[in-house]
């Protein structure tokens, strides 16, 4: 850091410095340099035009201050072909040696001077730079370069004071460029990051959705079944996050693993012989110790998938009951899980309200009556005040 530095300059920038690396949302990050910049400078305005790595343009992100203009973010997208990125990424056309910097007034200048009288070609592009200049207002436009690469160029409009730049704030500029770069380096990598999970996320529900097809194309009474479960136990769930007032961040865990789990319950169905699953008509005492393995075999299939550990549960559980006389482990209350307990009371609703091989569908009324009647039992009583509330509000 140069010498000639006033030290509170130093310490602000060290400041900005760690809260830039902090920060992984760029159009924060944006406003975060702009206001450095403008604290520090005393300028009218800043701006900054931020290359777009995908459409291969630079987009004036942000442009702020209580004087000069105000730019919409991406109201202005650049190509490479502007006159300010073209200056910075041609050496040739530099004015001077040091091209961290570029002052209008020198553009002025050398527009006046014999070279650009002689060369008409230079005297062409400068008075478009100019001219591109003074649409932003800028006084002065820093470049930032990742190895080679010109990643953004911020402007500056003219000083309060109406004085010109010194070299103490050239030099300010300059040393957060670097800083700068790092900063939307990395929020750059943060979203490419997200972008990822968020796409391996949908590949992996898409699979799960193609799982889910596998089941009930071998159980015909299931048919939209899955859907149904999933539809009501997301339901179940926004009521929870309501009534216990869960934080958001564990909400969205817990719809996330519900949502899995909800899709998969039945997975397990995939290892029960055809014959048991559509019978026509009740089950014997053999057929029902096959069919009710169906949540162990389920969890086994997923159990050495990472990242399932809580949908799993949900699975391995969705047919305990409170008073331990469900199955495979006969737990009881609070030590079924909660995942499981939102997946039995979705799933034993939609059981009575559609056909089966062995009766008619219940009416809605009827089955949240034998719900009722049941609570504690049968069913959790904070997931059926949860699915009442859910039913209440959807007209169910
Ligand atoms: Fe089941």
């Amino acid at each position: 850091m140069p010498k000639s530095i006033r030290p509170d300059y130093r310490k602000d920038l060290e400041e900005a410095a760690r809260q830039m690396i902090l920060i992984h949302r760029l159009d924060t990050l944006i406003k975060l340099i702009l206001k450095t910049i403008i604290k520090n400078l005393e300028v009218t305005h800043a701006g900054l035009l931020l290359y777009d790595k995908e459409k291969d343009h630079f987009v004036a992100t942000v442009s702020q201050g209580k004087e000069g203009f105000k730019l919409p973010t991406g109201f202005i997208k650049v190509s490479n072909r502007n006159p300010i990125i073209k200056y910075f990424n041609t050496p040739e056309l530099q004015l001077s040696k040091n091209h961290r910097f570029l002052i209008s007034n020198h553009v002025e200048e050398f527009l006046k001077s014999e070279t650009a009288k002689k060369d008409k070609e230079k005297k062409s592009f400068f008075t478009q730079l100019l001219f591109q200049l003074n649409l932003y207002n800028a006084k002065v436009s820093i470049p930032g370069f990742f190895r080679d690469k010109l990643i953004y160029v911020s402007f500056l409009g003219r000083k309060k004071r109406k004085n010109n730049f010194s070299r103490k704030e050239l030099s300010f500029l300059s040393v957060l460029s670097s800083d700068v770069v790092m900063a939307i380096q990395n929020a750059w990598y943060f979203q490419d990051l997200k972008a990822q999970v968020e796409r391996n996320k949908s590949l992996f529900l898409q699979t799960v959705r193609a799982l889910t097809a596998a089941i009930e194309a071998k159980d015909k009474y299931t048919f939209g079944h899955t859907e149904r479960v999933a539809k009501y136990s997301l339901g179940i769930t926004k009521e929870i996050k309501k009534i216990k007032r869960m934080p958001n961040k564990k909400w969205e865990g817990l719809q996330e693993d519900v949502r899995v789990a909800a899709f998969l319950h039945d997975i397990g169905k995939i290892g029960i012989p055809e014959s048991i699953l559509n019978k026509n008509g009740p089950l014997n005492k053999d057929e029902l110790r096959i069919i009710q393995e169906h949540p162990l075999i389920g969890s086994a299939i997923l159990e050495k998938i990472e990242g399932l550990n809580k949908p799993t549960l949900g699975i391995r559980y969705h047919h305990e009951r409170p008073d331990g006389k469900g199955y495979p482990e006969g737990l009881k209350k609070d030590k079924i899980p909660l995942i499981a307990q939102i997946l039995s009371v979705a799933d034993s609703f939609d059981a009575m309200t559609t056909d089966r091989p062995y009766r008619k569908a219940f009416s809605s009324e009827k089955a949240l009556t034998i719900i009722k009647e049941n609570i504690n039992t049968q069913f959790p009583e904070l997931v059926v005040k949860a699915f009442f509330k859910y039913c209440k509000n959807n007209n169910i």
